[in-house]
């Protein structure tokens, strides 16, 4: 679904990512892990064509990121780091309003389902406004999910939740994952996040990839301390 080769971005002359190379098959949860700075957003930012890279190659779903954006806008969408909510909306009306801006017309019962799957049924009327980070962040990925793509990026989503709202989007994640067979990129710096989810993972730090591998439950927690110190690789 996804090939990354020595992928090079540079912003004033520093080194944000420093040749990565990786990929990510379809059905996979891959989970992106590193901590703060490591060039997480900017990877999500360059594999979703919103900014470019200084060199390297992308290929998602058969379709060159760079050559062939709007290819790949089609198939993928994504939840960013700092998702905008227009807090004056009800949740329907949010979901009605980006459906009609992706030109994908919903209708009623296509957005009563979507917020039925993201866990929001019965709170579609209440305004943004009132919602907790982890109800936005389930809207988000209702807004994401819109145009039914084959491949999800998600930026840090259980970042500033409790443990209940960490758990909600855990679980409707795995639920995409299995029911639509959707392929999710999950950026995070939590290492419950990919312990629960993700089948495999890439950890980067400083813009290079320290370790790649499947997950084994109770491990992750050693690897991540051990090959993000300070200059190993
Ligand atoms: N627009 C930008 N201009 C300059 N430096 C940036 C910009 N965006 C990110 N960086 C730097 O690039 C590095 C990687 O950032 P980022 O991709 O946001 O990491 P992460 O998402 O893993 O926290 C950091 O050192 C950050 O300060
Ligand atoms: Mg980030």
């Amino acid at each position: 679904m996804i090939t990354v080769e020595n992928l090079v971005k540079r912003y004033d002359g520093y080194t944000a990512l420093d040749g990565l190379n990786f990929s990510v098959e379809e059905g996979d949860i891959f989970g992106f892990l590193g901590p703060n700075g490591a060039g997480k957003t900017t990877t999500i930012r360059i594999l979703t064509a919103i900014i470019k890279a200084d060199s390297g190659n992308v290929v998602i779903n058969g379709h060159d990121v760079f050559k062939e954006p709007m290819a790949v806008k089609e198939i993928i969408n994504a939840l960013p780091e700092s998702n905008g909510y227009y807090e004056w909306m009800t949740a329907r009306e949010y979901l009605e309003f980006f459906s009609n801006l992706y030109g994908e017309e919903m209708s009623r019962q296509e957005i009563d389902s979507l917020l039925e799957a993201v866990g929001l049924h019965g709170k579609e009327g209440h305004l943004i406004r009132s919602y907790s980070r982890g109800m936005k962040q389930r809207l988000g990925i209702a807004r994401a999910l819109i145009n039914k793509p084959k491949l999800l990026f998600l930026d840090e989503p259980t970042n500033g939740l409790d443990p209940k709202g960490r758990r909600d989007i855990h679980d409707l994640l795995m639920d995409l994952n299995r029911k639509q067979g959707t392929t999710i990129f999950l950026s995070t710096h939590l290492l419950d996040d990919v312990e629960r989810l993700c089948n495999r993972i890439v950890i980067i730090n400083y813009g290079k990839i320290v370790r790649a591998g499947e997950v084994k439950k109770g491990t992750i927690e050693d690897i991540f301390f051990l090959s993000t110190k300070e200059g190993m690789l």
